[in-house]
């Protein structure tokens, strides 16, 4: 299976820099063959841009967040369908620094089921923080994050990104063992969950040096990446290990 490496660029771009990036790392991708699955996840202002700076390089496109609800009065809302609409195929959900300006588990799990009502696919977080790692409590925590966050119905083409809080633009990692544990028993309890085989995908200060250690690891099906996205250098170069 191809490992996912998806590009989250968060809210650090302008729409010209975001073209700028796609435009080469695109012109880098076209025409070579990569063992990955490239997905680049531009702010929501930028998504068609990127998408057409995108063209035929095979590289696909996602949402950083979506709506819970379909077409309506929402003000400031984004729908999974427009995002299904401007050629994203995939959506984050659940990322921490959504749940930290109150994202609950209960609206990360009806945002799930309402991006495959309209054809996405979600790429969901979990992970603890720093604290729960520290008294041993981060296997407990994610486990009873996924309980709250699965089963969605019906239940087609979800991925889970394990991202430590603690781990995210800060140069810290846990170890790939320590990963691989916590990835082993998220796709068990997933697909006890689900009755589906789901990928478990890791996040967390993921740079072209660490890369190739954790692409190595069979139970790591994929990485996103954050800050060593927006260098098409950096973010080749983690490609290119896959
Ligand atoms: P980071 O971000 O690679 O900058 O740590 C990862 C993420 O938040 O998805």
């Amino acid at each position: 299976m191809k490992k996912y490496i998806a590009a989250n660029w968060k809210m650090n771009l302008t729409p010209k820099a975001s073209v700028r990036l796609a435009t080469a790392i695109a012109k880098a991708m076209r025409g070579k063959r990569y063992r990955a699955e490239v997905v680049i996840f531009p702010d929501a202002l930028s998504l068609a841009a990127v998408k057409e700076a995108l063209g035929k390089s095979g590289i696909f496109l996602g949402g950083q967040d979506c709506s819970v609800f379909p077409y309506g009065a929402h003000t400031g809302e984004i729908a999974a369908a427009s995002l299904k609409a401007l050629g994203a195929r995939d959506v984050i959900l659940g990322h921490s620094e959504r749940r930290e300006v109150g994202e609950t588990d209960n609206l990360v799990k009806a945002k799930a089921t309402e991006a495959m009502r309209v054809g996405l696919r979600p790429i969901i977080c979990v992970g603890e923080s720093a604290a729960d790692r520290k008294d041993g409590r981060a296997m407990p925590f994610v486990r009873a994050q996924l309980r709250a966050v699965l089963p969605v119905k019906p239940v087609r083409d979800i991925t889970i990104a394990y991202e430590p809080i603690w781990a995210i633009g800060s140069g810290r990692t846990p170890s790939v063992a320590e990963i691989s544990a916590m990835h082993s028993m998220i796709r068990q309890e997933a697909a006890r969950l689900t009755g589906k085989t789901i990928k478990v995908i890791y996040g967390g200060s993921v740079d072209a040096k660490s890369a190739a250690s954790f692409l190595r690891e069979p139970e790591i099906d994929g990485l996103l990446v954050g800050g060593a996205s927006l260098r098409a250098t950096s973010f080749l170069a983690i490609c290119n290990q896959a």
